[in-house]
């Protein structure tokens, strides 16, 4: 099996103030500075704070990466009001993005297609694309599970160059677990990144094999270990937990021994 370093990505959401960013970051930088084998961590402000959460990111040891929650796909710059290109974002010195979050594809209406063009346009600009799949609960109920990861799966890796498919990573975000504090079990989650791995596999072969494969969803502290131990995780995108310095630190520490 090809060794995986492991990625904890902390979504902050529509949270925090200037101040309360700044802070976070400072603290959760000074956790992970001194580790000795720590996961790539990645942290994703709001759009107003990448600035200067990124600068105390680099002044408070540098080893925790800079996302951003979104991006707009039209390369270049133009006419598109409200919405941040990659050239800009790779301006403020981001590195990861995150497509298709479950609250941008149910409450904002992205649809797969959109997220695929999100997903070729953080790639050709040279980032690290975090694809987020996962089902509703009506379509779990529904038996549809397998079919709309498939069916997220593929259209968020269509035409996706096999050279950038070493930057891609997927995160499996089941939208029932999503800040509700309910989480499938883990005979659920193996379940399931395993049908994600086979797909992946399938398609891409070794470089399938190799892609990171996060778990997310009401990820704590209490529960990490147990999530993070499954077979095929290899590692969590945190919301909640990520806003307080300490719980997304403990998570990361699942992996820091
Ligand atoms: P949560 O969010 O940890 O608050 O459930 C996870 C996510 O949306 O990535």
């Amino acid at each position: 099996m090809p060794h995986r370093h492991p990625i904890i990505g902390g979504n902050w959401k529509m949270n925090t103030t200037r101040a309360s960013a700044a802070a976070l970051a400072a603290a959760v930088a000074d956790g992970v500075r001194t580790a000795a084998a720590a996961p790539e961590v990645v942290v994703f402000p709001p759009f107003p704070y990448l600035l200067e959460v990124g600068a105390v990111l680099t002044q408070h040891g540098g080893r925790v990466a800079l996302g951003a929650q979104d991006v707009y796909h039209a390369p270049g710059s133009g006419a598109f009001t409200g919405e941040v290109s990659t050239d800009m974002l790779r301006d403020c010195g981001v590195t990861h993005v995150l497509a298709g979050h479950s609250e941008r594809r149910h409450i904002l209406g992205e649809s797969d297609e959109l997220v695929g063009k999100k997903a070729r346009a953080i790639l050709a600009a040279g980032l690290a694309c975090v694809l987020c799949v996962g089902e509703t609960l009506e379509q779990r109920k529904a038996g549809q599970t397998d079919a709309v990861n498939e069916r997220q799966l593929r259209a968020g890796l269509d035409g996706v160059p096999a050279a950038d498919l070493a930057r891609v990573v997927i995160a499996y975000e089941p939208v029932w677990a999503i800040g509700t504090g309910l989480t499938p079990t883990v005979a659920d989650v193996a379940e399931m990144h395993g049908f994600i791995r086979q797909s992946l596999v399938d398609r891409f072969g070794a470089a399938g094999r190799a892609m990171r494969l996060l778990y997310g969803g009401s990820v704590k502290p209490g529960n990490a270990r147990e999530l993070l131990g499954v077979a095929e995780v290899d590692g969590a995108l945190v919301g909640g937990a990520s806003l307080v310095a300490e719980d997304f630190l403990a998570i990361a520490r699942s992996y820091i021994e």
